[in-house]
């Protein structure tokens, strides 16, 4: 039996997990600076830094103690170094080290787009009856935050995809963290929560509401088959892999502009709808007529792999405000937002995911004829990364394996997006090969697999 602890801090999730052989997940911990955000609808990532800094150690604590351990118990401790905010993996990986030396247990690198690919091969998380932590807010000294950054700061429950302000679960006594409660009260009530996902038809782990430590290697779900075609889809990626091996993966193809995830939060943006926008987009998408606006899916080049969204983003621009006249800054759009009735946001809504989704299943099918043309058919298709919590992309990448006759993989919703428990489940195949990690580990901001 191997207990490895994850740490993940490549943007703006503090995560920390547990993870038995590599699926078994027994605590998986996430503390989300969304609200924190909010304001600049995009991650800051100097405050990024700073909030992880923050809550790395209760974070760590948390995923010990619902885990039942303690640092001694540990077999290894795994970081994701790579790619991502620089300053924001910093944190993580100096605090990975310190556990690594001072418990003398080997530290694991691990590359945070191929642990996206390892997420849909875990139990779902364990339901905890502990209450929330409630954490002192630190003193903010010389920051740049206009208003009361004290007042606030807060750290939120991971949000459920397509419901971003769940509410307590039993894990919680405390009232979900909004920025409207947190305006002038002072104290900042903080949650740091272990994610429960709600059953999902697509998954089926058999692992659900066990207490840490009954799961069995029998409750985990089927390691992936290889070879297999991977997608990441997430705020940074849009990339196509094909898999010999859950670390041997060759990129067949990416996007050229904007990550698909980076084209739902500015579509929203455009919609209005709020940071972070994917998840909202979703939602109100759900609700409309996806045929009253022909937006285009960007295919390029006959036999390309590649995606660009770019486009896509720009059409949703143009059918909210008009073709502008004049160009740049000068350029004067014919309407606002605001002149928009909400059945109309839907509806270009429920186009936009139309497109961007269609996009993507048609890049799938040339990428699994591309990979069969090379002699190595997949045999499973393994999606990961925030964008894979979608309704549409998950409704339809499951239909595509039935057409296909392959094995569709699609992770739990608690591990679509950032979070440490596929850190540590991807860190068990590291640490079966004694791949380990020196203490001079780096972070590193770009590049991947
Ligand atoms: O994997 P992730 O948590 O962070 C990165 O590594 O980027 O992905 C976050 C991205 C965001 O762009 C977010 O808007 C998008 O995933 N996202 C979604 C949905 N849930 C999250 N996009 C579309 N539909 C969703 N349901
Ligand atoms: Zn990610």
């Amino acid at each position: 039996m191997t207990l490895i602890l994850g740490l993940e801090t490549s943007c703006d999730e503090t995560a920390a997990a547990i993870v038995r052989d590599g699926q078994i997940v027994l605590s998986n911990v996430v503390a989300t600076q969304h609200d924190l955000h909010q304001r600049y609808r995009g991650v800051v990532p100097e405050i990024a830094s700073r909030a992880h800094l923050q809550n790395i150690n209760p974070v760590i604590q948390e995923s010990l103690d619902r885990a039942a351990i303690t640092l001694n118990d540990l077999d290894a401790i795994a970081v994701g170094h790579r790619p991502g905010l620089i300053g924001s993996l910093l944190v993580g990986v100096s605090a990975a080290k310190t556990i690594a030396w001072a418990t003398d247990i080997p530290l694991i690198g691990i590359d945070h787009v191929q642990a996206h690919l390892h997420a849909a091969t875990l139990t779902d998380p364990p339901t905890s009856n502990k209450p929330a932590p409630q954490i002192d807010p630190p003193s903010w000294r010389g920051n740049s935050i206009t208003g009361n950054p004290k007042s606030d700061f807060s750290v939120t429950s991971n949000p459920q995809p397509g419901n971003p302000q769940p509410p307590p679960t039993a894990s919680s006594n405390a009232a979900p963290n909004t920025p409207s409660q947190n305006k002038g009260s002072g104290v900042v009530s903080k949650e740091i929560q272990t994610t429960k996902s709600t059953p999902d038809p697509l998954i089926n782990s058999g692992a659900q509401n066990k207490a840490p430590g009954t799961f069995t290697p029998a409750d985990a779900p089927a390691k992936l088959t290889f070879p297999a075609l991977g997608l990441v889809v997430s705020g940074g990626h849009t990339s196509l892999y094909a898999m010999n091996s859950p670390t041997d993966l060759t990129l067949i193809g990416a996007t050229i502009d904007d990550a698909v995830g980076e084209a739902y939060d500015k579509a929203a943006v455009i919609l209005n709808l709020g940071y972070p926008g994917g998840p909202k987009l979703d939602k109100l998408a759900q609700q409309g007529d996806p045929t009253q606006h022909d937006l285009p899916r960007s295919m390029l080049a006959k036999d390309s792999l590649d995606f660009s969204f770019s486009g896509l983003k720009t059409a949703v621009l143009y059918t909210v405000r008009g073709h502008p006249k004049g160009r740049g800054a000068a350029a004067k759009f014919q309407r606002s937002i605001d002149d928009l009735n909400e059945q109309q946001i839907t509806n270009i809504a429920a186009a936009f995911q139309a497109a961007a989704i269609d996009a993507i299943i048609k890049k799938l099918k040339r990428a699994v004829q591309h990979m069969t043309d090379q002699g190595t058919p997949p045999q499973s298709l393994v999606i990961g990364g925030g964008v894979s919590a979608n309704s549409l992309l998950r409704t339809r990448a499951t239909e595509l394996g039935e057409q296909l006759n392959i094995t569709v993989r699609i992770p739990a919703f608690a591990y679509c997006l950032d979070n440490a428990a596929m850190i540590a489940g991807l860190a068990h195949t590291h640490y079966q090969a004694h791949n380990f990690a020196n203490l001079d580990l780096p972070a590193i901001a770009s590049g991947s697999v």
